[in-house]
């Protein structure tokens, strides 16, 4: 790792279509902090394996999400970008983690319950995917986790995780830091609440223009106010307060004209990704996927080697 630079890991389930709050939320600061820090970035297909169980279309998500992160514009040759299969040490370090903290301390995960209340089947893997992605974090030293706010206890579990492992057997793992936005800790879908595929409330990031007029359309207009509150807070993050104060003051009540202009600033906003997205092929994806491996399984591995040694089983 570069003298002086921070190490920064962050991590994206392939589980579907990424859309504009994963952009604003999470991956915008990846691409930012890229050209400044040591980032590492994981397409964590093991962790997306505890919802999605058909191949076809697991081999598909890893290629779009794949296809995102380089299209909205992380450079592989100054970070890494692989895939947590890839690193069989993610998994290993996994389990000795799970060995150190309780099955109540788990319980208390937020996500967890969250997603076993929506019906989602509590399999094991779901209950232990705090300490999988503690791992992915621990491996690499990281100093920084950019991520949305809703995954900042899974940073505290990756803290505790670390202490306890420490405490167990000598100082070996680092503590990370979480690092969230505030301004957009929490992008609005088009119903007003968190955007989320699991709530059809999305708008996509990679979708046509006509996906974009769609989805902006279906927003759900409040007339309380002067203006649509849900349609103002997306635009908000498209555009200044003071350049949207004129359209807004301009169009009080015409909703369908300030959705248009909405969408039209949106797909403005994305189009150069979008085509960046549309001219890379997926072997253009496997080849920086397979170089990304290489880089983090070599620092993997070794750190694995120290772990091994600690915890007693390197003989
Ligand atoms: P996920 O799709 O759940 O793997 O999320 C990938 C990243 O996007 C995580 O860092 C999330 O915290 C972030 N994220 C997802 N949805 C939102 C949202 N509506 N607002 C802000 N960040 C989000
Ligand atoms: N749990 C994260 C999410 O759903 C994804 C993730 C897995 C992650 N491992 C990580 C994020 C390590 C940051 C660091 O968004």
């Amino acid at each position: 790792m570069a003298e002086g630079k921070k190490r920064v890991f962050s991590g994206v389930q392939p589980s579907g279509a990424l859309h504009i709050g994963n952009y604003f939320g999470a991956l915008k600061q990846w691409v930012e902090m890229s050209q400044e820090d040591d980032c590492i970035f994981c397409v964590v297909d093991y962790h997306a394996l505890t919802t999605v169980k058909d191949p076809a279309a697991l081999r598909q998500n890893i290629l779009d999400t794949t296809k995102t992160l380089l299209a909205i514009g992380i450079d592989p040759s100054n970070s890494i970008i692989f895939k947590q299969s890839d690193v069989s040490e993610h998994t290993e370090l996994a389990w000795m983690l799970e060995t150190l903290v309780t099955v109540k301390f788990l319980e208390l995960a937020h996500a967890y319950k969250d997603k076993v209340a929506k019906g989602l089947e509590a399999n094991a893997g779901l209950f232990n995917y705090p300490m999988l992605m503690a791992a992915d974090i621990l491996l690499y030293d990281t100093d920084i986790v950019p991520v949305g706010a809703d995954q900042r206890q899974h940073v505290e579990y990756a803290r505790e995780a670390a202490n306890k492992f420490n405490l167990a057997y000598g100082q070996t793992l680092k503590e990370p830091q979480e690092k969230i936005r505030d301004e957009v800790a929490v992008v609005p879908g088009t119903d007003g609440q968190k955007m989320s595929k699991s709530y059809k409330n999305t708008i996509p990031l990679f979708g046509s223009e006509e996906d974009t007029l769609k989805a902006i359309m279906s927003i759900v207009t409040d007339s309380s106010g002067e203006r649509p509150a849900h349609v103002y807070a997306i635009h908000k993050l498209f555009k200044s307060e003071e350049e949207l104060a004129p359209l807004y003051e301009a169009n009080k009540g015409s909703y369908k004209i300030l959705k248009e202009a909405l969408a039209a600033d949106i797909n403005a906003y994305l189009a150069p990704m979008r085509a960046k997205y549309a001219a890379l092929t997926d072997d253009d994806v496997k080849k920086a996927l397979a170089q990304g491996a290489a880089k983090a399984k070599a620092i993997a591995s070794k750190k694995m080697e120290e772990v091994r040694q600690n915890i007693g089983v390197s003989l």
